[in-house]
């Protein structure tokens, strides 16, 4: 955990992350929240926690991590500019600001990494990809991971790039699983269940299945290839599931357009 830390933007993402790195002993009396309208839940944590909530004068810390809404960069960033001192650390995780952006709107700073975290995060079983500019110590990268491992699993890519692909993959990947749930209830209804047990099973059949993933460390293929057997009912659905046009095309496609549109909500 960094010795020092602001936050600025404490909403959904920011909060989380916070509440995140608290449970994991980041030093409430060095830690700073700035939110334009907290949240009750934001107010009753820092209270309760002893951080310090939209304090008169605030001054630079080792760590900057920026969670407000992309569209609020522009008009933010004259007052956080002066947030930034020569050893802070920009932590952004803005959809779609690159780190040139940042820069360009942000000139005093140097070392950022720029994170795409996901909605899991909020209950600290997030998939975050992370990319550090040239100017990020290893020091710096390691306080960086450490608040990013503090909701889950993160990863740290070599090519800025990749966050377009990190994006599509585990940043929108959430709502793929969740439409996997209702379409394997409607599948169910279709099948003869009513609506409340095809629903009540699709939902615990991805749970379940989730959790397993987590308990064994082995590749999700073996672990289908372990509930398949040859002619049996779930060979007969993968069949299908696995033909040409089914579902690792359509993921590929699914993926490939998230992917275009991360691109072109940049800048
Ligand atoms: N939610 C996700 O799953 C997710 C995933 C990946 C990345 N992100 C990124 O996380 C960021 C935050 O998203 P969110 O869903 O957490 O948004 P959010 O719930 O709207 O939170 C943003 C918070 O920042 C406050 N704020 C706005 N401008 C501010 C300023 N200049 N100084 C201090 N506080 C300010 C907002 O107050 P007001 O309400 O008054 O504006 C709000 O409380 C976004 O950039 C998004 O791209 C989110």
């Amino acid at each position: 955990m960094p010795a020092s830390l602001m936050l600025v933007g404490a909403g959904k993402m920011g909060g989380a992350m916070l509440a995140g790195w608290l449970e994991a002993g980041l030093d409430p009396a060095t830690t700073v929240v700035l939110d334009a309208a907290p949240s009750e839940a934001t107010t009753r944590l820092c209270a309760a926690r002893g951080v310090a909530l939209n304090p008169d004068e605030p001054t630079p810390s080792r760590v900057l991590v920026l969670a407000i809404k992309p569209q609020g960069l522009d008009a933010a960033a004259p007052a956080l500019d002066r947030l930034i001192g020569p050893e802070t650390l920009l932590v952004s995780v803005l959809a779609g600001k690159t780190t040139a952006d940042l820069k360009a709107r942000l000139p005093a700073a140097r070392a950022i990494v720029r994170a795409m975290p996901n909605l899991p995060a909020s209950i600290g079983r997030g998939a975050t990809g992370a990319f550090p500019n040239a100017a990020v110590t290893p020091d710096q990268r390691a306080a960086a991971g450490g608040l990013l491992a503090a909701t889950g699993t993160a990863v740290w890519l070599d090519d800025e790039a990749a966050i377009d692909a990190v994006t599509a993959v585990s940043g929108s990947g959430p709502a793929y699983v969740f439409l996997m749930v209702e379409a394997l209830a409607e599948a169910g209804i279709a099948a003869g269940l009513s609506p409340e047990i095809a629903g009540r099973l699709a939902r615990a059949t991805v749970t379940g299945a989730g959790a397993l993933l987590e308990a064994d460390s082995a590749e999700a293929a073996a672990l289908r290839q372990a509930v398949t057997s040859p002619g049996g009912t779930t060979a007969a659905a993968l069949t299908v599931l696995m033909a040409e046009d089914g579902l690792p095309a359509l993921m590929r496609r699914a993926v490939a357009a998230a992917k275009r549109r991360a691109g072109e909500l940049s800048g």
